[in-house]
């Protein structure tokens, strides 16, 4: 089996190849993508998935959205305000502007054809495999908990997450390659061995680089160190004027010593479009008091038109559940065609 770093160096070489394939001909595509709905969805999911999304779906591909909600509970004992969680994402997709009439956005636990994927494919591999993968390690790591076997498994979930409608490309950041590697071997294996039903789904990765939480630490609601997509512009300048910086007036980045101060110059920079040091250079030595001015008006500013759409869609009390029965329908009735072929290539039809 390939290692995460040869499965890395191949996706970012086959990266560019793959994205013209997909401007060429972009109908040869379907896109399924998602996440976890642990809390809001923020500036992070923005940058890093949520764009990219428009502008594949713009290009013209099919694109399938997931609200992995089994997949909340891998490393917690709490579904938390996972409705909530889950309608207020649909509100930022919407106003992000993914197109609600073409896009498919549904919830794992609305598809049980889906869920039933999983039994022939954990067949498929084996407990050594499951053990080796770096996310679920990492994973393991920071949730301080014992290994509940739902986190060991949730990569083969997530596998029938994307061949469950035949997804063919997966933008992913790295973290999530080790799944898709997963993907593509169960994939292969069920073809080998039942005949061919699944398509060997490949990884688009995604260029933005992670962006840092305020704090510089990973950007998470659980460190308090994230700009949800759906705060107030007040709120946003509360939470940027409690990031810790340091009294040195001369602005510089430098993530490893200066981790809030770094922090902030690349969220106003992923805002205007600029680069850190091209800030650092501009606001010289007007000290931390300036930058978060700087990084504030940038957010702000950038974000009124989504938070303002955000609002006027969110006075719709029915906006999201009418979104989220469409898809689950759509998602309902692909499962259960797919669940159709696997019964026949695996002969359990009676
Ligand atoms: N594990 C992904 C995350 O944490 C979410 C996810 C669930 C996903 N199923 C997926 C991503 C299928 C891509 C494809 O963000």
């Amino acid at each position: 089996m390939t290692t995460p770093s040869d499965s890395f160096a191949a996706t970012r070489d086959r990266s560019d190849e793959l994205a013209a394939e997909v401007a060429a001909h972009p109908d040869r595509f379907r896109v399924l993508t998602g996440e976890r709905p642990t809390g809001r969805l923020h500036l992070g999911h923005y940058f890093a998935t949520i764009r990219e999304r428009v502008r594949l779906q713009a290009l013209g591909v099919d694109l399938w959205v997931i609200l992995a909600d089994y997949q909340v509970i891998t490393d917690r004992d709490s579904l938390g305000a996972v409705r909530e969680n889950v309608h207020s994402a649909v509100l930022d997709y919407a106003a992000a502007g993914i197109d609600m009439t073409q896009a498919t956005i549904f919830t794992h636990s609305a598809v049980p054809a889906l869920n039933q994927l999983m039994l022939p494919f954990l067949s498929l591999v084996t407990e050594a495999e499951l053990h080796r993968n770096p996310t679920v390690k990492t994973e393991l790591a920071a949730s301080g908990r014992a290994l509940s076997g739902l986190l060991l498994t949730y990569p083969v979930h997530q596998a029938a997450d994307i061949l469950f409608c035949k997804g063919n490309l997966v933008p992913v950041g790295k973290d999530q390659l080790p799944h898709l590697e997963l993907t593509r071997v169960i994939a292969r294996r069920f073809n080998e061995r039942y005949g061919h039903v699944f398509p060997e789904p490949q990884a688009l990765l995604t260029s933005t680089p992670e962006i840092p939480g305020l704090d510089g630490r990973k950007m998470s609601k659980s460190y308090g160190n994230a700009i949800s997509l759906s705060m107030t512009a007040d709120e946003t300048a509360t939470l940027i004027r409690r990031t810790p910086t340091d009294s040195t007036r001369t602005i510089t980045f430098d993530p490893e010593s200066r981790p809030g101060v770094s922090a902030l110059l690349t969220t106003a920079a992923l805002c205007l479009g600029s680069d850190e040091q091209t800030l650092a250079d501009k606001l010289g030595d007007s000290g931390s008091g300036a930058l978060k001015k700087l990084a504030t008006e940038a957010v702000n500013d950038y974000f009124a038109p989504h938070r303002a759409r955000r609002e006027e869609l969110a006075a719709n009390p029915d906006f999201a559940s009418d979104i989220l029965r469409a898809g689950n329908h759509r998602a309902n009735e692909f499962a259960e065609r797919t669940l159709g072929e696997v019964r026949t290539a695996m002969g359990t039809l009676y």
